[in-house]
């Protein structure tokens, strides 16, 4: 876990990308537990963005780091045993815990991963869906191995733990960039540097299933309220990659 010193950004350095900063943040959740049971403050700062798709997510530092953490609240369900899983072997923002209250949607607290900051250099993780609509065509055709690579290390954690997340689109997986915009290493295997996020279909094997609400213009490997199983990750990232670069992810 970060400490206060090597914490890589502040909350006033984070609002620079966070405008037009939103006050308004949920007071129903004064604390949340982590896995081990303690208990820390939570100390909400801003939304996330204005925007109503991300009415749901906000930043908040904790008793044990200044460092802004992302809280995002989650009505129906969370898949806390694939973030976990992948978390632990660096493929997913860690999950540091949750909060639970009556009547309000139960509160995840996880790792932020910044974005690119106005001023570089810095390391900082982009959508790789806006990472495909930003890479010129060299560096697209340069890096789609090493992303296939990375992607399919994250498919075969899932298929090996029967874990699955319902909703592997690149809007859904952060790429790690350097300051001048290019992917890091992950170091072994000649991949990039991924970590999965969004994990609110997510679960156990043929435990979860296709929500009623999701977009119906998209390709979706099974109908709604059928169960998510192994297989249907991998399906739905092949269908998008195969045309990976592209605005239509
Ligand atoms: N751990 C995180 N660190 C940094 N940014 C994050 C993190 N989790 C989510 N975000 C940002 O918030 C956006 C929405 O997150 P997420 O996909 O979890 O929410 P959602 O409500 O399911 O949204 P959507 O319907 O757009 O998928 C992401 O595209 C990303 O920009
Ligand atoms: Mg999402």
């Amino acid at each position: 876990m970060r400490s206060r010193n090597t914490c890589q950004f502040g909350p006033d350095e984070s609002a620079l990308e966070l405008e037009p900063l939103v006050p308004a943040v949920p007071r129903v959740y004064p604390s949340y537990k982590s896995f081990d049971g303690e208990e820390h403050s939570l100390n909400f700062l801003h939304r996330l963005a204005s925007d109503s798709r991300q009415a749901l997510l906000f930043l908040a530092t904790t008793t044990e780091t200044e460092c802004p953490r992302l809280v995002k609240l989650a009505s129906d369900g969370y898949g806390i045993d694939p973030h976990r899983m992948l978390a632990a072997r660096g493929l997913a923002p860690a999950l540091y815990g949750s909060a639970s209250v009556d009547g309000v949607p139960p509160a995840y607290v996880m790792e932020y991963l910044a974005p690119p900051f106005l001023y570089p250099p810095r390391k900082s993780w982009i959508t790789l869906y806006r990472f495909a609509q930003k890479a010129d065509a060299q560096a697209a055709t340069r890096y789609k191995a090493a992303i296939r690579t990375a992607l399919d290390y994250i498919l075969r954690s899932m298929e090996e733990e029967g874990l699955v997340h319902g909703d592997l689109r690149s809007n859904n997986i952060m790429i790690e960039i350097d300051a001048d915009g290019q992917p890091t290493s992950s170091g072994t295997d000649g991949g990039v540097r991924l970590k999965v996020f969004d994990f609110d279909w997510g679960g156990v094997d043929g435990q979860v299933n296709h929500p009623i609400e999701r977009n119906s213009a998209l390709w979706w490997p099974a109908g709604v309220g059928q169960r998510i199983v192994v297989g249907h990750d991998r399906e739905m990232v092949g269908t998008w990659f195969k045309t990976h670069p592209s605005a239509q992810e």
